[in-house]
């Protein structure tokens, strides 16, 4: 359970900025929280749910007089949704972030049919349903009015309401063949609040509980180097663009003054860019060979276990590239991706030999049964520039701990930045790693004769952390093989406290 008391609010008060029209956004990561992703109609997938590290929050307010509430935002999904009085079934889940009474609005409508919205996300057995409205909504400085909503009459398995900002082609209502409807980021620009569907998210460093949203701008003291932009990709199956899908065509390490090609030359695979997931869902090839580099443990429920002192002592990076040759590059530096292992009790696990564990920030595809995401533990390392009227993407370098702020407004003239043409990917609903993935400017399958669409990258060497203690021997074999849990390790972990926090969770995506 979060501690409601212990969470870091932050205040809504927004930037007086006199010129920019742009809405500025606190957001406060939950230290504790399930991670989420719209789901699919298709494929219920198996997979761990490390609860290491939480979601990004806003505080925001609906209805009149204003109800104060706190969502989720989630660049996966795009309906804006909270709990309804005893909606929320407290067995499955914290509940947390308030609750929302139609009756005491004054500016409500409630639309019909009652019981029409419906959505699921990433967590087992997650279901919402509700009735949709519209009512009044504030976040920031800026106020909308009529805005379509929905408030849960049941809510299990979601910690949070959601603020879905995604394209409103991924509404929940499409899901059931009905028209999307204008959603958060639409009503902005037609209420006048911003002049584009665009935004750019700074979630800052994993030591850092606050990050920000701006909507309608970018701040170019959030970034270092040149941003960089990207076409986002179609769905494969509706042919639309629905998600914020990029094309993700290069992985190096560079550790130690050196850099490894991770991906061959002709990688390419659609990545999807989720604020509403906690980690980075990568195929299983380069996986188990960062698994390996890493130096890291199965804990047996599919959670990659890793000494916290390995990826915190080295300077090293996972270096992702996008669009192909001259596009943009964001370094996550190894200790990004180190969450804290924790018991049920937040107390931090620690190996035989007293090293602190930390659960990798990365997970396998599963035989392509879901998606490549990169999400929080990716994207505190980017600043990322969301057109949802251009349906493009701009990338840069994050600058951690920014303090200075330079406000550029976004216009529909003036594109964010240079545009990077080359490689497009299409996004499949149960993605194979790699081979899937139709690519129309590059191989569509990215092997070689030997199979492999990868490079052998050894293991990550450490002055200050020995790679021949106990905890660190096994599952280095071949970089295709499925990691096997070490005997031992589990028991070891158990030590330092009463369980684990890692269970297996049902998997969706839209
Ligand atoms: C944000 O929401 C929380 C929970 O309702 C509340 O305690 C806090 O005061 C809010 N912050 C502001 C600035 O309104
Ligand atoms: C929650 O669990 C309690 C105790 O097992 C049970 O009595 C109650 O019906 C459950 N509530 C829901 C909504 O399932
Ligand atoms: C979600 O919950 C509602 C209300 O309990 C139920 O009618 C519906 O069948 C559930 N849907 C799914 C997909 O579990
Ligand atoms: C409220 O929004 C809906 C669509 O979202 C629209 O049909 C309706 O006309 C709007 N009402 C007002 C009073 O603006
Ligand atoms: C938005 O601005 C346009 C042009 O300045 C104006 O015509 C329109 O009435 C404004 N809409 C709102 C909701 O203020
Ligand atoms: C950012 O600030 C936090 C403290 O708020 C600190 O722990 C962290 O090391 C800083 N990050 C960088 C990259 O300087
Ligand atoms: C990876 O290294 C290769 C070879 O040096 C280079 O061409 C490519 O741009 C690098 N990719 C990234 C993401 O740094």
């Amino acid at each position: 359970m979060p501690s409601k008391t212990g969470l870091a609010l932050f205040g809504l008060a927004a930037s007086a900025l006199a010129e920019p029209q742009v809405l500025h956004m606190p957001l406060t990561r939950n230290p504790n929280a399930n991670r989420l992703a719209k789901r699919n109609g298709d494929a219920l997938v198996d997979i761990t749910n490390d609860l290491s590290e939480g979601l990004y929050y806003v505080n925001a307010s609906v209805g009149t007089p204003g109800q104060e509430i706190q969502l989720t935002l989630d660049t996966g999904s795009s309906d804006i949704w909270f709990f309804g009085a005893n909606s929320c079934d407290e067995n499955t889940t914290d509940c947390f972030g308030g609750t929302y009474n139609p009756s005491k609005s004054s500016s409500v409508t409630v639309l019909n049919p009652k019981g029409a919205f419906s959505i699921q996300y990433g967590t087992a057995g997650s279901n919402v349903t509700g009735n949709y409205i519209t009512d009044d909504f504030s976040v920031g400085a800026a106020s909308v009015k009529n805005l379509t909503m929905a408030y849960a009459t049941y809510a299990a398995y979601v910690p949070t309401g959601v603020m879905g900002i995604g394209f409103d082609t991924n509404e929940a209502i499409t899901d059931e063949y009905g028209s999307p409807y204008p959603n958060f980021v639409d009503v902005l620009v037609s209420q006048n609040v911003t002049k584009t569907k665009a935004y750019s998210l700074w979630l800052n460093d994993l030591d850092s509980s606050t990050g920000n949203i701006l909507f309608g701008g970018y701040d170019t003291k959030k970034f270092s180097g040149e941003l960089l932009t990207v076409d986002i990709q179609p769905d494969e199956m509706s042919g639309e663009i629905t998600s914020m899908t990029v094309a993700w065509t290069s992985l190096n390490v560079t550790a130690n003054s050196k850099t490894t090609q991770v991906t061959k030359s002709d990688f390419t695979s659609p990545a999807l860019l989720d604020s509403g997931t906690t980690i980075t869902i990568v195929p299983d090839d380069i996986y188990y060979a960062l698994f390996e580099y890493f130096q890291a443990e199965s804990d047996g429920e599919g959670d990659a276990i890793v000494k916290c002192s390995l990826l915190d002592s080295s300077d090293g990076t996972l270096d992702f590239g996008f669009g192909g040759t001259g596009g943009p590059v964001v370094k996550v530096p190894f200790s990004e991706l180190a969450l804290p292992a924790t018991d049920t009790n937040g107390n931090w696990l620690a190996f035989e030999d007293g090293e602190l564990a930390c659960v990798l920030g990365l997970e396998g595809t599963d035989d392509g049964e879901m998606p490549v995401i990169f999400g929080d533990t990716f994207l505190r390392s980017a600043y990322v520039v969301y057109d949802l009227t251009n349906k493009q993407i701009s990338l840069a370098q994050t600058v951690f701990n920014a303090t200075d702020s330079n406000i550029v407004e976004i216009s529909s003239s003036s594109p964010v930045a240079s545009v990077v043409t080359g490689v497009t990917v299409t996004q499949t609903a149960t993605n194979n790693p790699l081979g899937q993935a139709t690519a129309t400017a590059a191989s569509s399958t990215p092997t070689d004769s030997s199979g492999s669409s990868i490079n052998s990258i050894g293991v990550l060497s450490s002055s200050t952390s020995t790679a021949t203690s106990a905890a660190s021997t096994s599952s280095h074999g071949s970089a295709a093989s499925i990691p096997a849990p070490v005997p031992g390790l589990m028991t070891s972990l158990l030590v330092a406290g009463a369980s684990m926090m890692f269970g297996s969770v049902f998997f969706m995506l839209h």
